[in-house]
Order: C-alpha cells, then structure tokens, then sequence
C-alpha cells in the first residue's frame, strides 16, 4: 500500500499501456504494434507507437482529471478509478474525444494546421507525429525573433473567429483545462489551503500569491467570448518547414475564454523556460523585449484605457497560469515522471514565487497595468539571468 491513498504510477501506466495495445487491435486489426517511449506528462499518459511500422502518438485520459490528481488518490484507490475508467471510456464526451472533435473542427472549419488523428476508441486517441522544432526550440535559437513568431503563432489562430467554429466549439469544449477555472479548482475554498500547504515553503508565499490573484478577481468578460486555442504551450506550436512556415498545432483545449488567454500561455510559459533553462543575458532580454512587441502588436487598435485593461488581463492570466503550474509540479507524486523543465523549474521555485509575489504586489496597489507588464518582464529577464 501506498501512504494516503496515493496511487502507484507504474499499475496505472502499466494499465494504460494495455488499454493502449487494445485500442490499437481494435482500430487496426492483425497489425503488429510496438510501443515506443513514454512522453513525460502531468496531464495525460502519451507513450509513442509504430502500428506496421506507422509512427505514432497514443494517449490516454483517466476520467478526464490530470494524472497528478489521479494518482494522488483525488479520484479514490486505484480499483475505484479502474472501474470508474471502464465506465468513463465510453461515455459520450469524454476529454479526449471533444480533443478528437476540436482537431477536425481546427483543421476543417478554422483553417489551422494540426496533428492528424490516426483514429480513437476506447478511450485512446492516437495522433500522427509531427515533426520539427517547436515554438521553444525556435525562440532558444532565434530570440531576437519572439515578438513576430509569437504573433504569428495568433495570427495563424485567427480562423478560430470564424463563425462556424462559434457554432459548434461548445460541444467540443475542454472548459475544465481553462487558466481561470483550473485556478479555480485548485485554490478554491477549504481545500485550497490544504493544497498549497503540501507546497512546502513556497507554499506560504504562493497562499499570498493565490489571495492577491482573487481578489483582483477579472469582472467577467462583458459581451465577447471569443474562442480561444485553450492550451497555447510554445510546444504546442510546431514549425516542421522551420520559422518561415506555418505552425501545426498540438493539444487543443478549444473553448470560448477570455481574449488575452491564449497569449497569456505563451507568456507565462515562455517566461518560465527561460528561467528554468536560463540563456545569456543578452537572449533573455531578446526574449522579454520580443514578448512586449507581441502585446503592442495585440493591442495594436485598442485605446488607452481598453488597452491597460488587457494588459492587465494578460498579467493575470499569466500570473494564474504559472501558479497553477508551479503548484502542479511542486506537490507531483514522487513517481510520475516529469518532463525535463518542470524538475527545473521546481528547483527555480523560489525564483518564480518571487516573481509571483511582486508582481501581484504591484498589481494590488493600483500600480498602471502597463508599468507592471514591463516591470515583470525585465523582473523575468534578471531571474534568467544568473
Ligand atoms: N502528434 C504529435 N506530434 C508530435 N508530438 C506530439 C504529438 N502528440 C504528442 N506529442 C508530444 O507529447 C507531448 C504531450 O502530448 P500532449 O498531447 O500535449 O498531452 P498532454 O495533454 O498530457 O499535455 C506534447 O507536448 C508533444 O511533445
Ligand atoms: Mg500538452
């Protein structure tokens, strides 16, 4: 037995795995599959595959939760989340199917690039590879270019404007992957407290952190509820014909959000690889001056007073973002393995903590957004910078 219900990630890969080798018979009958290696993942387990020598991606949702939260026993023991899987799996709207639908609605209604699917059933879906460097690796080599490739990245997302993705995006929702509403959950109420605690030290300071952030509690959205990407990691922004293509688009968390919540992603992410794999200084400050042209290209024909309103948006996104995040990585069950950035940034945790913790300060005063929108992003390039 594991202590606190806690369960082991090697039953629920080990399980994932066959549900992964079934599902692969199933679509394709006598082929010969072989799985490959495992993708690192708080989220879902992604494990390579060659079906016939086809490569492969295969990946499986547990009852729709991260795995973090599954395997910390939140869902219960591990008998309990098998038999609720076997049920959940084909149930109509599960996660991974409105990703299966929001993939064809991307490329068929909005014009968008994306890895194709190979097929789903029961409860795996299977995408094809695409290859080549993505949004990080181009901004490591290029940072000089950030500011045009970030726009880029939303400017190719623009056909998720279109009228006939509005019309049917709410059936392909992935609301519960949200900045807000993952934020939300997390730090709600009686077992946000009890969540941060396990955080350690940095727990304390995130508790001050996550208050500031509710109370500056974003009025909702007045009228438009765009439909935004949902999950705009720089990784999940491939360029396979390099940085003058178009990208091709990984995850999707397609929902109607708020505008800034898709630049809010790459922001705070982008923010967080630079502290966690630190450049010189001179391409974090390339990097950082590249994000500032890419929130003026944003708010390009916005007036004062919206724009400082959407700069302030975007902080708090940001800021919502990385917290969830960080917290994630830093109460992970010792077991799971974790993609390479995230042991660095658990180890850059008081770093980011700090970064949280002042610019939430100035935000709580009063200070202008766009002064703390710069402040916090030369804040960024110094934490890279050491
Ligand atoms: N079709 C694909 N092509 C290329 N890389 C992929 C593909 N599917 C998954 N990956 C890789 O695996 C990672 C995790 O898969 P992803 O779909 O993002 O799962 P999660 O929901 O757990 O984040 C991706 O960030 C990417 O690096
Ligand atoms: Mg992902």
């Amino acid at each position: 037995m594991t202590p606190n219900a806690a369960l082991a990630a090697t039953d629920v890969f080990a399980y994932a795995d066959r549900q992964i080798n079934k599902a692969a018979a199933r679509l394709w009958p006598g082929a010969e599959v072989r799985l490959g290696q495992h993708t690192p993942s708080v989220t879902t387990y992604v494990r390579r595959l060659q079906v016939d020598g086809r490569p492969l991606f295969a990946k499986v949702s547990l009852l729709g939760l991260s795995l973090v939260s599954v395997l910390r026993g939140t869902a219960g023991d591990w008998a309990t989340v098998r038999a609720a899987q076997a049920a959940y799996r084909g149930s109509p709207g599960t996660l991974l199917e409105r990703e299966a639908k929001a993939l064809a609605i991307l490329g068929e209604e909005a014009g968008v690039l994306t890895c194709p699917v190979a097929g789903i059933r029961d409860g795996v879906l299977f995408t094809e590879p695409v290859a080549g460097p993505t949004l990080v690796d181009l901004l490591a080599k290029e940072p000089h270019r950030t500011g045009e490739l970030m726009t880029r990245v939303l400017v190719e997302l623009a056909g998720l404007q279109r009228p006939a993705v509005a019309r049917v995006v709410d059936e392909v929702a992935i609301v519960e992957r949200g900045i807000g509403s993952t934020f939300h959950r997390k730090f709600n109420g009686i077992s946000g407290p009890t969540y941060l605690r396990k955080a350690g030290e940095k727990g304390e300071v995130l508790a001050t952190v996550v208050g500031r952030l509710r109370r500056l509690r974003l009025t909702p959205a007045a009228g438009r509820r765009p439909v935004v990407y949902g999950d705009l990691k720089p990784d999940h922004a491939v360029f396979p014909d390099g940085p003058r293509g178009r990208p091709v688009f990984l995850d999707p968390g397609l929902a109607r959000g708020r505008p800034q919540t898709d630049a809010a992603k790459l922001v705070s992410r982008t923010v967080l690889n630079l502290i966690a794999s630190p450049p010189d200084r001179a391409t974090a400050d390339a990097v950082v001056s590249g994000a500032g042209t890419f929130a003026d290209a944003m708010t390009a024909d916005l007036g004062p007073d919206e724009r400082a309103t959407w700069i302030k948006h975007l902080v708090v996104l940001w800021l919502m973002d990385t917290t969830n995040i960080l917290s994630t990585y830093l109460t992970s069950p010792p077991d799971l393995p974790l993609p390479e950035h995230a042991d660095k940034i658990t180890r850059q945790a008081k770093t980011v903590v700090s970064l949280l913790d002042r610019t939430t300060a100035h935000l709580i005063a009063g200070t202008d957004p766009r002064a703390v929108w710069r402040l916090a992003l030369t804040d960024a390039a110094k934490a890279a910078d050491r």
